[in-house]
């Protein structure tokens, strides 16, 4: 079933779990997440990034029409209508108040206004209009302060949040989830991630707000049960779980060689993302409503 996810963060963060928020690119992703949360019994989000917008183009994953983007929101909603778990629909990354309506409009039921690489004033300001279009609408808002690094492959503009900076923020917009820059970083890690726990601990004291980590795949069982120990409500999960949907599909492809079919690779891959999924859902202690 459809909702908006904030309760349940609510209750995570008063209870220390962890919810995945997990990214999709297509309709066999959508299915795997959606198997995910059926087979733990836990709640989870559907987060689409805001592909159409301006400079989507320049993004990993493409620029995506306007008809694709709605008929993949029309799946999104229709699957996690008919599943009995609890499922939110968040937009990802949306750096315009336009986008975030648009979201909105097409079954977001929470979304992200990212102005995160903007100056702390902006932020507030933008933040603090989409926080006022969305009370109306029932629809919960993040933002981010700080910088978490590793769009597109790059660090640049990394910064760590500070405590004092998210009681101000949190004060002049009433956010619903705060995005933190604590260590992770979007994409691949090539090194050793430098976790801050003790600022995890520290920003959650500091405002009431479900914290949201980035860059949330590719660390290990430990480090996820520490963040989420510490404060971390909502974790943003992408490029590992991707990647392992691609390894089960080479692994189909390559082993059937001219005979591969496709069906046969993208169940695999279906497959795979959903177990990987179901295994990191329980790493993050999730509370199952089974
Ligand atoms: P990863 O791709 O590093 O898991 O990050 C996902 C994310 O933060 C989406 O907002």
């Amino acid at each position: 079933m459809i909702v908006n996810i904030k309760d349940i963060l609510i209750d995570a963060r008063k209870n220390n779990y962890g919810v995945g928020a997990f990214n999709v690119s297509d309709y066999s992703t959508v299915e795997a997440v959606c198997l995910a949360a059926e087979k733990t019994g836990c709640p989870v989000m559907i987060q689409i990034g805001d592909w159409i917008a301006p400079n989507a183009a320049e993004t990993v994953m493409g620029a995506m029409s306007m008809f694709d983007y709605k008929n993949l929101m029309s799946f999104i909603k229709y699957r996690a209508e008919v599943s009995p778990i609890p499922i939110g629909i968040h937009l990802d990354h949306c750096n315009t108040y336009e986008g975030c309506l648009r979201g909105i409009q097409h079954g977001a039921t929470s979304v992200m206004i990212d102005v995160s690489m903007e100056s702390f004033e902006d932020n507030i300001a933008l933040t603090k209009k989409v926080v006022e279009a969305c009370k109306e609408l029932d629809v919960s808002v993040e933002a981010e302060i700080g910088h978490v690094g590793g769009h597109f492959g790059t660090t640049e503009g990394a910064a760590y949040t500070t405590p004092e900076s998210a009681k101000e923020f949190f004060a002049q917009t009433g956010v619903d989830f705060l995005a933190v820059a604590i260590g992770t970083v979007h994409g691949e890690y090539t090194s050793e991630p430098q976790l801050q726990y003790d600022l995890i601990a520290e920003l959650r004291d500091a405002i009431p707000s479900p914290l949201v980590m980035h860059g949330g795949s590719g660390l290990s069982p430990e480090q996820y049960g520490r963040c989420v120990e510490n404060g971390i409500t909502k974790i943003n999960f992408a490029t590992y779980a991707w990647r392992e949907a691609a390894r089960a599909a080479k692994e189909v492809g390559n082993a059937d060689g001219d005979k591969a079919i496709y069906p046969a690779m993208n169940g695999a891959a279906i497959q795979a993302m959903a177990d990987y999924l179901a295994k990191h859902i329980e790493y993050f202690k999730t509370k199952s409503v089974k």
